[in-house]
């Protein structure tokens, strides 16, 4: 099968013996270790990259607030109108900083405990208030993480290399000027990220989003989930890794079967049963085709390290852009954020600031649509946790995207977190 989409084409071959019907000239044949084995190895996250970590206006200056990315405990801080973020853990004998944080200037934190005293910007010992000779000074110190705040969204880099471009991590349109954010407060869901990742697009999924409220008010049947189809494969998941953007993919929804009525077989000779989604039944086909057309021209993509554009949702103009950042094993936080052009600085407050954001994006879509999705996540929570879900989940064929996008993440991403990161063992 010649593609002009040779990440796809390579996908599909390392995967397709895993997936039922799923006949693929020149298929790998499974092996003991998956292809998608990094994958499973980021429980924790993957290593060198930015994860966008709150709203600005929550840090106030003078202000903190403590998070927890990738298993690292950090204190955000603002000192002088300058954000920084910090290893929450002295490095004395571990205090944690957020218990009393003290920052007797705008530049140097002291520990509550001993009076170790580090300086903001590169985590150094500045001095020991009580011991202002020791050899200490300036030789040892604390973690200081790389931080960049835009467009109103504060981006932390948890890793040991020298940090790339924050445009490399984030989807690309975020950055143009000609576009406004607005940032939802990030909440945290109980369950890992990598399931947000999977779910986000996951192109069975839909079917969830038919009890939306927002779904309903609109009258958009969600259907019982997308399927590529089996010869459009190779042109439904546009696969890039450029390295200018993240690497990711978007899909073409045109390629894929909508189904809004279904039939349950009979058995033993009874004849079957037609279901319609609630939300189709009450409308007529006309309307349905109607929504459909305007609906379903969108485009979503999934990019590393966590995030997820849809575009647009949910008016045209508008993209919806969603991040799981991991937290721990077993939660992550949803961070969302609605981007829209504008023409002027008024109309961008409007959208950051003002009711405009809150009415076309955050009211339907951070407030109510993707609600289901994060409710869906803590829904298989416990599977993946605790039940070997990982080895005993049962694939169906459209579940091939995901495990394209699971052994495409692990190809390009630049580490993984592992258990020792958490505990300090890093570069500081
Ligand atoms: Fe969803």
């Amino acid at each position: 099968m010649a593609s002009n989409n040779p990440i796809a084409e390579d996908l599909i071959r390392r995967t397709a013996a895993y997936v039922p019907d799923m006949d693929f000239e020149g298929a790998d044949r499974p092996s003991r270790e998956k292809p998608w084995a990094k994958w499973l190895e980021a429980e924790l996250g993957f290593r060198n990259h930015w994860y966008p970590t709150q709203a600005s206006r929550n840090l106030a200056n003078n202000g903190q607030l403590s998070v927890k990315l990738l298993g690292e405990d950090i204190l955000m801080l603002r000192r002088g109108g300058r954000a920084f973020a910090i290893e929450d853990r002295c490095c004395h004998r571990g205090t944690r900083f957020s218990v009393r944080p003290i920052c007797y200037t705008d530049d140097t934190i002291t520990c509550w405990h001993h009076a170790f005293t580090f300086n903001l910007d590169d985590g150094r010992i500045r001095t020991l208030l009580n011991d202002p000779n020791s050899s200490l000074v300036g030789r040892r110190g604390i973690k200081s993480y790389p931080i960049r705040e835009v467009k109103g969204v504060i981006f932390i880099f948890i890793g040991d290399i020298q940090p790339p471009p924050l445009e490399a991590d984030v989807p690309s349109g975020f950055f143009d000027e000609d576009v406004a954010i607005c940032v939802a407060d990030p909440y945290v869901v109980n369950a890992n990220w990598r399931l947000g990742s999977e779910g986000g697009y996951d192109p069975g999924h839909h079917f969830i989003h038919n009890w939306s409220k927002y779904a309903i008010n609109a009258r958009i049947p969600m259907t019982f989930g997308w399927t590529s189809k089996k010869e459009a494969l190779l042109e439904t998941c546009l696969y890039e890794s450029t390295g200018k953007g993240p690497s990711g993919f978007t899909r073409i929804a045109a390629e894929t079967n909508m189904a809004m009525s279904a039939i349950i077989p009979g058995r033993n000779g009874d004849s079957g049963t037609e279901v319609v989604l609630p939300i189709a039944a009450g409308q007529t086909q006309a309307e349905i085709e109607m929504l459909g057309a305007s609906n379903y021209a969108t485009k979503v993509g999934a990019w590393l390290p966590c995030s997820l554009t849809v575009d647009p949702w949910p008016f045209p103009g508008v993209v919806h852009n969603e991040y799981y950042v991991p937290r721990d094993a077993n939660s992550h936080y949803y961070f969302q954020c609605g981007w829209a052009k504008v023409n002027s600085p008024e109309q961008a407050e409007q959208w950051t600031n003002g009711q405009l954001g809150q009415v076309r994006w955050k009211g339907p879509v951070a407030d109510d649509f993707t609600v289901q999705d994060a409710e869906a996540r803590e829904g298989i929570a416990k599977f993946y946790a605790e039940e070997d879900g990982w080895q005993q989940e049962q694939i169906a064929a459209f579940d091939i995207e995901l495990l394209m996008w699971r052994v495409f993440a692990g190809d390009n991403c630049r580490g993984i977190q592992q258990k020792s990161h958490t505990q300090g063992l890093f570069k500081r």
